[in-house]
């Protein structure tokens, strides 16, 4: 499942003194199986543009497809686009609501079926069991152990634990597309680190494409094929990481930060020591060093 954007322009509160162009001509493709990262400052139009992806805001100008579906259409199926872009805000937890885990998750699930599905408000043992069915994959599918924590109350919940809850009253919609609003914020290195393992497990076996927005250029780079750079609403380039990171004009003119192994080759071929390929984590750095050592005869 694909999204094709053309021509995006968004402006809040338009025809008022506080009207704001938040998106400007904005072209775009995410292609299915793409792990697409988006990064820019603040106040660039990042989740501006996501929230397009499922229709939460309507474009001012232009258009977004989903799968070939233009969501402004008339006559177009909000409620199975948003089942198959599942949108995980920034920071999710803080949206927990209700008094079970279960009841948390389930909450999207009963509320689309409650709405769609007649036979199954017909038949609601078949649909508290479906319900069940779905609460306890998406449960398991990020890592949680359903009988354990199903009947707690999210707020007893560590940290780490309420996002992954949160997210899998997301998953629950079983969505083709995951868009997740900076998914690693304000965990501690653990967390972070656990949280994209588990993306990488969902793109494997459930979602297989991701748009993770972050400020946090280690993660992008070791994480995502394909990279947008925006700045004040507008596309600057998609590019592979090591394209992106690769070029220094276009780092040092939009001010963009580079993964801290990025940092360390950089000064290492300032020193004349450059290789062809950057790393993007310690893993790679070590592996580019080792290789270069062996190959010079400094270690058998
Ligand atoms: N509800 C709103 N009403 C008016 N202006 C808004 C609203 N939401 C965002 N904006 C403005 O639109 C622009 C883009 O905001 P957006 O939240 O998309 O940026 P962002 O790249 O996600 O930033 P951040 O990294 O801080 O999350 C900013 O100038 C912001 O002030
Ligand atoms: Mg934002």
């Amino acid at each position: 499942m694909s999204i094709i954007v053309k021509h995006l322009s968004f402006v809040y509160n338009p025809n008022t003194p506080f009207a704001k162009k938040a998106l400007n001509d904005i072209n775009l493709v995410i292609e299915d199986g793409d792990f697409f990262g988006i990064i820019g400052h603040t106040g660039s139009g990042k989740s501006t543009l996501v929230q397009h992806f499922n229709a939460l805001i309507k474009p001012s100008r232009g258009n977004v497809r989903v799968d070939g579906m233009d969501p402004a259409e008339k006559g177009a199926d909000l409620r199975e686009l948003r089942s198959n872009v599942g949108m995980v805000f920034q920071y999710p937890e803080y949206q927990l609501f209700a008094e079970t885990v279960f009841d948390d998750v389930a909450f999207g699930f009963r509320n689309y079926y409650k709405r769609s599905k007649k036979e199954l408000k017909r038949d609601p043992d078949r649909f508290k069991a479906e319900t069940e069915e779905r609460v306890r994959e998406a449960i398991t599918m990020v890592g949680l152990d359903y009988e354990k924590i199903k009947d707690k109350s999210p707020f007893d919940l560590s940290g780490g634990q309420k996002r992954r809850v949160a997210i899998a009253g997301v998953i629950v919609m079983r969505p083709k597309i995951l868009v997740l609003d900076e998914p690693t914020a304000g965990l501690d290195p653990r967390g972070k680190a656990e949280i994209l393992r588990l993306l990488h497990e969902l793109k494997k076996n459930y979602c297989p494409t991701i748009v993770m927005i972050s400020h946090n250029m280690n993660e992008i780079a070791s994480n995502c094929n394909k990279i947008a750079v925006i700045s004040e609403g507008k596309i600057i380039c998609v590019r592979s990481p090591q394209e992106l990171f690769s070029d220094d004009e276009l780092i040092r003119e939009k001010g963009i930060e580079v993964p801290e192994a990025v940092r360390l080759f950089k000064l290492l071929r300032q020193k004349g020591i450059s290789f062809d390929r950057l790393p993007f984590n310690a893993e790679e750095a070590a592996g580019l060093l080792f290789e270069r050592l062996k190959e010079e005869g400094k270690y058998a």
